[in-house]
C-alpha cells in the first residue's frame, strides 16, 4: 500500500518522516552508532547477503500463521520492541510505545533509562519487561527490579554488552544534563527548524526533563540520564555470580540481551536464563563486532533447545524476521525502526511499523509455501560461505 499522510509502507519512509520531524540533535541521537559504525552497517548489510530459497508458485498456504510467544506472553507476529531509552523523541515516551505495541499485539521492553514511570507503561501495556543494567549496588539494583515487579513487569532484561565506548567518527550531538533555561536557549535555534516538534512538546505541558524515573532510589526524584549514567560506570563488572544472583531473585522469565558468543549463551542458560538475545547493542557499543545476525546460528545450536533465542539488530523489514526466524530465532526484537515510528507519527507511527512488518512476514511466508512462522527452517535461507566470519560453537 503507497504511503500517505498517515501511513508510510516501510521503516525506511518511517526514518525519513523522522529526519524531518525531529531536531537535528534528537535525530542523531536515535542513529547513534559507535566510532566508525563498521558494526551498526553491517547489522543492516548482513540481512541483504542472505537469500531465500526459491519461492513456491503453487499449492501456497491460504492464511499464515504469524502468533507466537515470547518469554511467556502471547503476541500476535514474532516481533517484540527492544528497551531503549526514548528520551526527547516523542512527548508520549514509552508510553507512545506501550500504546502502538498494544495496538499491534504484541510486547515490549522497558529500559531503565526510560523517560516514563514503569508504572504508567503498564497501565498502557501489561505485556511489557523490565531491562536493567548492572549499575550501583546490589541494594539498589534490587529496588529497581522490585518496583517493576510490583508495577506487573512479566520478565526481566539483563542487558550486558555495554562496555562504555565512546566517540562517533561523525560527531555525537551534545545532549544537556538538564532542560533548563541555559540549554534551551542553546537549542532555540535548531527547534525554529523544527516547529512541529516544539509545539507537540509544548501541547503535552513543555519540553523534555531528561531524566530517568526509573532509576530513582525509593523516596528520591528522578535522577538525570547523566547523574546515573556517572553511577553506571563507576559499578564494577557484573560477574556470573552477580547475574545468578539477579536470576534468583527474580524468579521469573529472565533474558539476558547482548550475548554474541555461544558460550557466553551457554553460561547464561546455566545460570537459568528463560531466554538470550543475540545482540551487539544495535552497533552502539564495541564497534568492529559482526552483525548480530552473523552470530545467530552457532548460538541457536548452542541453546536453542534449552531457552528462547531472540535477535535484535538490523530489522528493518518482515523479510528481515523471517531470515532470523529460519537461522533459529523465536522471535526478534526491533530498536530504531521503532523509534523512527514513533517520532514520525506518534504512537499511530508505532504500530505502523509492527504493521509492515507483519505484512512483510506473511507475504514472505507465502512466497516460502510456509503456513506458520514455526515451519521456518534454515533451508529457507541460502547462507554464504564465510556469513558467520568464524564464529563458531
Ligand atoms: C537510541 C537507542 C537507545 C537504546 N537504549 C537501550 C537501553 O536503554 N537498553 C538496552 O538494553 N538497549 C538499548 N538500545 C539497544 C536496543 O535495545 C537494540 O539492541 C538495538 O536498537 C537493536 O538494533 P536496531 O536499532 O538496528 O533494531 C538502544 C538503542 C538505541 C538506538
Amino acid at each position: 500500500m503507497a504511503s500517505t499522510r498517515d501511513w508510510f509502507e516501510t521503516v525506511a519512509e518511517a526514518r525519513r518522516r523522522a529526519r524531518r520531524r525531529l531536531p537535528r540533535s534528537v535525530y542523531l541521537a536515535l542513529v547513534a552508532g559507535a566510532e566508525k559504525g563498521v558494526t551498526l552497517r553491517d547489522n543492516v548489510q548482513a540481512f541483504s547477503e542472505l537469500r531465500f530459497a526459491p519461492p513456491r508458485i503453487a499449492d501456497l498456504p491460504a492464511s499464515r500463521e504469524l502468533a507466537t510467544t515470547v518469554l511467556g506472553q502471547e503476541i500476535s507476529l514474532p516481533v517484540i520492541a527492544s528497551p531503549t531509552g526514548v528520551q526527547a523523541v516523542h512527548p508520549q515516551g514509552e508510553v507512545g510505545v506501550a500504546r502502538g505495541t498494544s495496538e499491534a499485539a504484541t510486547a515490549m521492553g522497558l529500559s531503565s533509562f526510560a523517560s516514563m514511570p514503569v508504572e504508567e507503561v503498564a497501565a498502557v501495556n501489561p505485556k511489557f519487561f523490565f531491562q536493567v543494567y548492572w549499575s550501583g549496588d546490589r541494594d539498589t539494583i534490587l529496588a529497581r527490579m522490585e518496583r517493576a515487579r510490583g508495577a506487573g513487569a512479566k520478565g526481566l532484561i539483563v542487558t550486558l554488552d555495554w562496555s562504555f565506548s565512546n566517540g562517533r567518527d561523525w560527531g555525537s550531538p551534545a545532549i544537556p544534563e538538564r532542560m533548563d533555561l541555559k540549554s534551551s536557549m542553546r537549542l532555540a535555534p535548531e527547534g525554529m527548524t523544527r516547529p512541529r516538534y516544539v509545539l507537540d512538546w509544548f501541547r503535552h505541558g513543555g519540553l523534555p526533563d531528561l531524566t530517568v524515573p526509573n532509576m530513582a532510589r525509593p523516596g528520591e526524584p528522578a535522577p538525570t540520564f547523566f547523574g546515573v549514567y556517572g553511577e553506571w560506570m563507576q559499578t564494577p563488572p557484573a560477574t556470573w555470580a552477580d547475574i545468578a544472583w539477579l536470576r534468583e531473585r527474580w524468579g521469573g522469565e529472565f533474558m539476558v540481551k547482548g550475548v554474541m558468543r555461544p558460550d557466553d549463551a551457554r553460561r547464561a542458560v546455566d545460570i537459568g536464563a528463560t531466554a538470550v538475545s543475540v545482540s551487539n547493542h544495535g552497533g552502539n557499543n564495541l564497534d568492529g563486532t559482526p552483525a548480530a545476525i552473523r552470530a545467530l546460528p552457532a548460538v541457536a545450536d548452542a541453546v536453542g533447545g534449552q531457552a528462547e533465542v531472540l535477535l535484535d539488530g538490523g530489522i528493518r523489514r518482515g523479510g528481515d524476521v523471517v531470515k532470523a526466524l529460519a537461522l533459529g530465532a523465536r522471535a526478534v526484537m526491533i530498536g530504531r525502526a521503532y523509534l523512527w515510528g514513533l517520532a514520525a507519527n506518534g504512537p499511530a507511527g508505532v504500530r505502523n511499523v509492527f504493521d509492515v512488518l507483519r505484512g512483510g512476514i506473511d507475504s514472505t511466508l507465502l512466497a516460502l509455501g510456509r503456513r506458520s512462522v514455526h515451519d521456518l527452517v534454515p533451508g529457507d535461507v541460502i547462507v554464504p560461505e564465510g556469513f558467520t566470519t568464524g564464529l563458531h560453537k
